[in-house]
């Protein structure tokens, strides 16, 4: 696992942002693997900056992403639907075919499910981006979950719901379940590049760092992974000092 320590948030979306558009650069048909939540979006802006500059294209770029909320419309601003189109792919030339983001409302969710599991059989992620919650989960892979577990309908905790309370307008808002890909999914990706910012976080990346391969922290099993970035700011840090 390498680790980048860097000052701050527009630092770490930047050193992201550079490790992508290499990628691009040297690999236009490249495999995405996207996720949201706040660590991300400063790296989606520096990759529209890029495209805007005419560094990079995503033409030809196929994404997946981590997860979705269950029950939310995809026109709900907090789906991650929405998220992605409005923080990244609205902005650039991807066409929407090569976007895939699970489905996970209507009926016959396993069904679902299943599909967005053999759609990730089928290719192989050339990078991965990935937050990190609080509890060390990873897309919403909880403490417990298994390291063999693939796609699966997760049942959110509260820590997780309260964490992502800031993105509702009330606790109540905050979906209970959501679908997402499973540790051995992103265990597969070729490379993994992880995003972790600010002081709430410190505690997480002592454990992440500090701590054993433990399915009660499901990053930890990252140190099992032969290409791994973590980039980390100095207030996330600041435990390690
Ligand atoms: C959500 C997402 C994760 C993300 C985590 C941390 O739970 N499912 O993929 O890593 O939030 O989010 P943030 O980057 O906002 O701290």
């Amino acid at each position: 696992m390498k680790v980048i320590v860097v000052k701050n948030y527009d630092e770490m979306s930047k050193k992201a942002a550079e490790i992508f558009i290499e990628q691009l650069k040297n690999k236009p048909n490249s495999i995405l693997g996207l996720a949201t939540g706040g660590s991300p979006v400063g790296t989606y802006k520096e990759l529209i900056k890029a495209y805007n500059d005419g560094q990079i294209s995503f033409k030809d770029v196929q994404t997946y992403n981590l997860d979705e909320y269950c029950g939310i419309d995809i026109n709900h601003p907090q789906s991650y639907y929405y998220f992605m189109h409005d923080n990244l792919f609205n902005h650039v030339d991807i066409k929407e075919e090569n976007v895939h983001i699970p489905s996970a409302r209507g009926e016959n969710i396993a069904k679902q499910c299943e599909d967005y599991n053999n759609a990730l059989h089928s290719v192989e992620i050339d990078i991965q981006l990935l937050g990190i919650g609080s509890n060390g989960h990873i897309a919403f892979n909880e403490p417990g979950t298994s390291f063999e577990q693939e796609t699966f309908i997760v049942e959110l905790t509260d820590k997780t719901r309260q964490d992502n309370k800031r993105f509702f307008n009330s606790i109540d808002e905050v979906p209970t379940h959501a679908m997402t890909m499973g540790i051995k999914n992103i265990m597969q990706a070729k490379s993994i590049v992880m995003l972790i910012s600010g002081a709430s976080k410190k505690e997480t990346v002592e454990k992440l760092l500090k701590g054993p391969i433990t399915e009660s922290f499901p990053a930890s099993i990252l140190h099992n992974h032969q290409d791994v970035t973590v980039i980390i700011d100095e207030e996330a840090y600041q435990n390690m000092k």
